[in-house]
């Protein structure tokens, strides 16, 4: 898959870390890949307004065909590192660094 995040977020999502919020305005794509075939799959998308996220899924064609504080993704979402984000997992505290 690949993460593409709106030009002027992209380096606060690249260091997210927890407490941290993406402005309002902020688009979060999610563009997913056939592991084998290659062709492109669903997007999974987060858009940041001032009322929180919009959840989106589109089709490979880019036809929403949902959109919404969807259930669904924000169940799992809110556990994310911050801001209902997982954001790329590189800056993630490591469980097994040996400092307990
Ligand atoms: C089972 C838990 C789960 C559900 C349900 C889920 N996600 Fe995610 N999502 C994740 C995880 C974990 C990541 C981090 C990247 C990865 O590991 O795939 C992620 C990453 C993302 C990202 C990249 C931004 C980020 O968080 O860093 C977007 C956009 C996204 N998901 C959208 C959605 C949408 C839209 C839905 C609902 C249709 C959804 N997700 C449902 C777990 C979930």
């Amino acid at each position: 898959m690949d993460v593409h995040v709106s030009p002027a977020s992209r380096a606060e999502y690249q260091t997210l870390v927890t407490g941290m919020a993406l402005p309002v305005g902020t688009w979060v794509a999610k563009f997913h890949r056939d592991d084998k075939t290659g062709n492109p799959g669903p997007v999974f998308a987060m858009h940041k307004t001032r009322d929180g996220w919009e959840y989106l899924v589109a089709e490979a064609t880019g036809a929403v065909q949902e959109r919404g504080a969807l259930d669904l993704c924000q169940r799992c979402h809110s556990e994310g590192v911050a801001d209902q984000l997982f954001g790329l997992g590189r800056r993630r505290p490591s469980r097994d660094a040996g400092t307990d």
